[in-house]
This record gives structure tokens, C-alpha cells and sequence, in this order.
């Protein structure tokens, strides 16, 4: 019987990698995303579905960074930006925000050799000084390791919420009118950018939420201006290449107008 299961697991592993790669083939490459933006949601509700507690998702979303990193790289995207943890994330019970900081310190452990094997650079946004010490740390050593990576950059939310982002490159610039270095009439929307956590990002073309919910819930506000939005059914715990293509493929059937008419784009 054994060798009918191992038989059936690899008939399926085959299926299952034929329609990804018919799906891939799909994707125009001049027309990919050069950031693609995710709000990694429903890792809770998946471990409720498995009878598990809520941690137990957590630890199986990794498995879905690890793919959707992979395929991104692969595709020729220039940045992925993951929303890892929010500002309003800290209002969790203690439990599950001390076991998500260590499986950030454990997955920073484990992955940093594959990102440099695959020449990705680690980035992080958010107030990361604020976590704790240890997770801080392995931050900070993993964007040390791999800062001369030039494939793809890869960016970590951690402790973001697009409120910070605005306040503090608004405290920036009230700053430097307060030392003369601009005076209040030099500020503008281009200026504002360059004082966000994203400074030296371009605004992601697509945004990217799982588990159905549909909300930006304070991730990225001022750079999703004109982003376009998906939302996949999927709990990220099952987000997988496959489904990752299809948001791609999507995408790239809209029209992207920016206040213009059709018939202008051409
Ligand atoms: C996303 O999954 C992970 C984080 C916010 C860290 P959730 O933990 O929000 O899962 P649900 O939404 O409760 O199912
Ligand atoms: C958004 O997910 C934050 C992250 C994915 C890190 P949440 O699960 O915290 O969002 P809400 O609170 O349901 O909107
Ligand atoms: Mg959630």
C-alpha cells in the first residue's frame, strides 16, 4: 500500500507543479510589478481549521514566505515587501506576540544563507527598535549579511503601521524647518516621501491580502495611493507559487489609468 500512497503524492506533487508552471508561462515579464506588497493574513484561522492553536499557523506561514520569496526572485520582481507585524499587533495576547518574536529570531536564523545563496537583500520597515532585543538583533544582523545582495530586495514590516510611517517623516521634516535646513513652502509630496521609511523603494503596483479579509488595516497608506489591489481566499499558511501567479496574471489584465481616460493610455 505504501507505494501507492508514495505513487498518488507524487502523481499530485507532479500536477500541481504542471499548473504552476502553465500559470508562470501566463506572466508577461514586461509587464511584472518591479514591488509587490503583502498583508500575510489567516494564519490564526488556518490553525484553527487544523484544531491547533494559533501559533501553529504562524509557524506554517513560513513555509509560504520561503515560496513566494522563491517565486518572486525567480520572476524578476525587484522588491517584496511582507507585512510581518503590525503597530496594533502589540494589542495581541502576550503568549502569541513572544512566540511570533521568536520564530522571528528562529526563521531570521534559518533563512539568511539561503537569501545570500540566492543574492537577496533583507530590509526592514517599521519602528524596529522597539522589539525586543533579540528579535532586533537578528534583524539587524540578517540586513548586515545581505546588504550587498543585489537580485531582489526583500522587505520586513515589523512593527509598522502607515500612521508611523507618515508621523515620523513628518516629525523629520519639522525638524528640519526647525534647523533651517527647508523652509515649510519647500515641503511636498516628493519630499514627504523621501522622509518615509520607504524612501529609497518605488511605491509597490500591487498589494496583495490572503485569508479573504478586505482591509489595509494601516499597512502602507501613503505608498498604496495607486496600487492595485488582490485578495486571495487562501490563508497564508497555504499561499503557494500557484497562487501568488494568479494574482500576477491579474494584475497584469487591468488598466491602469492614474485619473486618465482609456484612450489616453495608448
Ligand atoms: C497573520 O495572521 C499574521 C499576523 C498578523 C502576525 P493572523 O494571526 O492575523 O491570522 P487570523 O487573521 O487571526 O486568522
Ligand atoms: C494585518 O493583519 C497585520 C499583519 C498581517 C502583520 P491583522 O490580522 O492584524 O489585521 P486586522 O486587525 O484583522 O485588520
Ligand atoms: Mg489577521
Amino acid at each position: 500500500m505504501r507505494i501507492f500512497e508514495n505513487l498518488e503524492a507524487f502523481l499530485q506533487k507532479l500536477s500541481v507543479e504542471a499548473k504552476q508552471m502553465d500559470l508562470k508561462s501566463e506572466i508577461i515579464p514586461e509587464k511584472l510589478p518591479k514591488h509587490i506588497a503583502i498583508i500575510m493574513d489567516g494564519n490564526g484561522r488556518w490553525a484553527k481549521q487544523h484544531g491547533k492553536p494559533r501559533v501553529f499557523g504562524h509557524r506554517n506561514g513560513v513555509k509560504a514566505v520561503r515560496e513566494t520569496t522563491e517565486a518572486a526572485a525567480e520572476l524578476g520582481v525587484s522588491y517584496l515587501t511582507l507585512y510581518a507585524f503590525s503597530t496594533e499587533n502589540w494589542s495581541r495576547p502576550k503568549v502569541e506576540v513572544g512566540a511570533l518574536m521568536r520564530l522571528l529570531v528562529e526563521t531570521l536564523h534559518k533563512e539568511i544563507n539561503t537569501l545570500n545563496k540566492n543574492n537577496i537583500r533583507l530590509q526592514a520597515i517599521g519602528d524596529i527598535s522597539l522589539l525586543p532585543e533579540a528579535t532586533h538583533r537578528a534583524l539587524l544582523k540578517g540586513i548586515e549579511n545581505t546588504k550587498d545582495n543585489t537580485r531582489m530586495t526583500l522587505v520586513l514590516a515589523l512593527n509598522y503601521s502607515g500612521k508611523w510611517d507618515i508621523a515620523q517623516a513628518t516629525r523629520k521634516l519639522a525638524d528640519q524647518v526647525k534647523e533651517g535646513v527647508i523652509s515649510p513652502a519647500d515641503i511636498n509630496e516628493d519630499l514627504l516621501a523621501q522622509s518615509l521609511s520607504t524612501h529609497a523603494i518605488p511605491d509597490p503596483e500591487l498589494l496583495i491580502r490572503t485569508s479573504g479579509e478586505r482591509r489595509i488595516s494601516n499597512f502602507l497608506l501613503w505608498q498604496l495611493a495607486y496600487s492595485e489591489l488582490y485578495f486571495s481566499p487562501v490563508f497564508w499558511p497555504d499561499f503557494r507559487k500557484e497562487q501568488f501567479y494568479q494574482a500576477i496574471i491579474d494584475f497584469q489584465r487591468r488598466e491602469r489609468r492614474f485619473g486618465k481616460i482609456s484612450e489616453q493610455l495608448v
